[in-house]
């Protein structure tokens, strides 16, 4: 690949959680001006609809440890559009910089000489919120929120009992092939059985599905065919929400889906 006179820029984007309303204004420009798109599996096909009409796009998804492109790939491949001259959109779901590995995706660029800027996106986890009408800071129930995940780089775990000692709402990323030991590790680190608990697959999507129980059946979610991507909350704030808010669906059934496919996995 030729070295063009002047590295292109490089757009760290977030895209948000599913919907494609959600996206901010700035995001649409920017995504409708480059050259080329590194998109995430997380991110829809709808939102592929702001890409220009002659942007190159190209999957680099890795969920779920499928074989699939790997981090160091997708960090040369940014580099060498860049220094291509071409400018580049680096697609995520939700926010770039929670749990999205925009941090090291613009250190590496950045010490390239590459210009970088990060877009925000709506996290999954402020969406999963919003979908049960949870206020995850409600300040009848608390002082704090903490964004966790459950799935570390080093492949250890958070420290929950740091965690369950500050009281903090709890909102955990990638936890659903770990639900009985989050649940045995809260448990151990002294949060009570009946803890309220709500679990958010494909959070502002028409297949979104959630479940509510307490920490104790926290598995049941499995169980009610919720899995990954999903979004687990856990705190006073989910049984406040089904307190207050008036969503008959939160009386009728632990789980309550959008679309016809996902009521299957239920029925
Ligand atoms: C690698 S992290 C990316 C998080 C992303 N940067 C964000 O801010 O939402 C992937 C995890 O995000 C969560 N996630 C992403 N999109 C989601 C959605 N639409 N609904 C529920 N959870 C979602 C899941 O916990 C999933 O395992």
């Amino acid at each position: 690949m030729d070295k063009a006179s002047q590295p292109g820029k490089v757009w760290l984007v977030g895209v948000g959680p599913g919907d494609p309303e959600l996206v901010t204004v700035k995001a649409v420009r920017v995504l409708g001006a480059v050259d080329v798109w590194l998109v995430d599996d997380l991110v829809t096909a709808e939102i592929h609809a702001y890409a220009g009409a002659s942007t190159c796009i190209e999957p680099v998804g890795k969920r779920g440890g499928r074989c699939s492109t790997s981090q160091q790939e997708i960090l040369e491949r940014m580099l060498a559009h860049a220094l291509a001259g071409r400018t580049v959109a680096r697609v995520k779901g939700g926010d770039p910089l929670l749990f999205g590995r925009g941090g090291e995706e613009a250190e590496f660029l950045r010490h390239h000489g590459i210009e970088v800027e990060v877009l925000n996106g709506i996290t999954s986890g402020a969406a999963a919120a919003q979908a049960l009408g949870i206020a995850l800071t409600h300040r009848d129930c608390g002082h704090g929120v903490s964004f966790v995940t459950a799935h570390t780089a080093r492949d250890d775990s958070p420290d929950w009992r740091s965690l369950v000692a500050g009281g903090t709402t709890l909102v955990i990323y990638m936890g659903m092939s770990r639900l009985a030991a989050i649940r045995d590790a809260l448990q151990e680190a002294g949060m009570r059985r009946e803890m309220p608990v709500a679990v958010v697959m494909n959070a502002s999507r028409p297949d979104q599905c959630n479940w509510t129980g307490t920490l104790a059946n926290l598995t049941d979610a499995l169980a009610a065919g919720l899995t990954s991507p999903a979004i687990i909350i856990v705190g006073g704030v989910v049984a406040h929400a089904q307190a207050t808010e008036a969503r008959s669906e939160w009386h009728a059934a632990p789980v309550t889906c959008r679309a016809e496919t996902s009521r299957l996995l239920v029925s």
